[in-house]
């Protein structure tokens, strides 16, 4: 095994080869442009240290790991148009770089060159690998639903909102994962635990990014903050308020969700103002802990080192602490 950052190294250099300018361009540039624009990598580098937990090397798992970053960054060309959003990793989006139209259609050929990347694998991976990729997509897609669905209803439950980022963000995640484990042909067994690990990782790292949408530091965040709040998300943050503020206050905070504003510097200030004060702040904080301890409990019962164990509660917490 090697550390975090050797793997991201490896991806990285595997991601500059593959990105190379075609035409047309207009549909090649958008995507080269988004897929070097950076980002953490934490789903390639899950999918080439799980395959290096289960006894392969890290090299046999680049294009997997490549066609989870691709199927990652199309899901937020088309997710930055859903949400109306102006910045990703510090830069324009593609939508507001080129056009609309632009980000469908590159997002869509992302969306292909994913899965072609499979067709590196002999029939019986390549089998395995495309299953879960279809299952993954679609929940991916009902998670997006759901998440803007969401907006214009005012009954959503906590339940109901655990779904959503659990199928918008956490099976990506777990599929990542588990990708790394059906390219290292480790057992059934183990390709199921590993895949439910990256799950809980993955609804802690989706409560994380809700709380740093409100909370976060722009200079770092590299997204509007606030973005989440202007576009009326019902995310953990607000559905806790909701709960936990008086009758009065609860009604201020739901009419202030039920409008779309042209400047919403006052609104974001005061939601933020009630998540701090209602405690719902703290309770998102103390639910990303709980996921992430969940996700480590499933460690328990899983046959490799306890190095290997490590090095996966390593990057746990690496994520819980992240302002990126
Ligand atoms: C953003 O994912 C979308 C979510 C699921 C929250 P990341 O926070 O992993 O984005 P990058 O790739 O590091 O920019
Ligand atoms: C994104 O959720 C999930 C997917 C892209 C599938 P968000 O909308 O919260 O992601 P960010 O905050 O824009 O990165
Ligand atoms: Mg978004
Ligand atoms: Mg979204
Ligand atoms: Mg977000």
């Amino acid at each position: 095994m090697q550390n975090i950052s050797n793997y991201q190294k490896a991806f990285i250099a595997y991601l500059q080869q593959y990105a190379k300018p075609k035409q047309p361009e207009n549909l090649y540039n958008p995507i080269n442009y988004i897929l070097e624009l950076g980002g953490k990598r934490l789903r390639p580098v899950l999918t080439l240290m799980t395959a290096e937990i289960f006894d392969a090397n890290h090299r046999d798992a680049f294009d997997a790991a490549l066609s989870v970053e691709i199927f990652h960054n199309f899901s937020l060309v088309h997710d930055d148009i859903m949400d109306d959003a102006p910045l990703r990793r510090g830069q324009q989006t593609v939508h507001e770089k080129w056009d609309i139209n632009t980000g469908i259609l590159s997002g869509d050929a992302m969306l292909i060159m994913a899965y072609q990347l499979f067709e590196n694998y002999e029939p019986k991976t390549f089998q395995a690998l495309a299953k879960l990729f279809s299952k993954t997509a679609l929940e991916v897609c009902e998670g997006q639903q759901y998440d803007v669905d969401f907006e214009t209803r005012d009954d959503v439950t906590i339940s109901e909102y655990l779904k959503m980022i659990e199928y918008k963000t956490a099976v990506l995640v777990g599929a990542a994962m588990k990708m790394g484990a059906i390219v290292a042909k480790t057992s059934e067994e183990n390709k199921e635990s590993i895949y439910h690990f990256g799950r809980l990782l993955g609804i802690a790292f989706q409560l994380q990014d809700d709380y740093l949408d409100a909370f976060g530091d722009p200079k770092t965040f590299g997204k509007q903050i606030g973005g989440d709040i202007i576009e009326n998300k019902k995310t953990y943050l607000y559905l806790k308020a909701l709960e936990y503020l008086d009758a009065d206050k609860k009604r201020q905070l739901e009419q202030l969700y039920s409008v779309q504003l042209e400047d919403n510097k006052d609104k974001i200030e005061t939601v933020k103002q009630f998540f701090v004060e209602s405690g719902s702040a703290k309770a998102t904080q103390n639910a990303i802990e709980e996921y992430t301890n969940k996700a480590f409990k499933i460690l328990d019962d899983l046959t490799i080192s306890e190095e290997k164990k490590q090095l996966l509660k390593e990057f746990g917490m690496g994520l819980m602490t992240r302002k990126v």
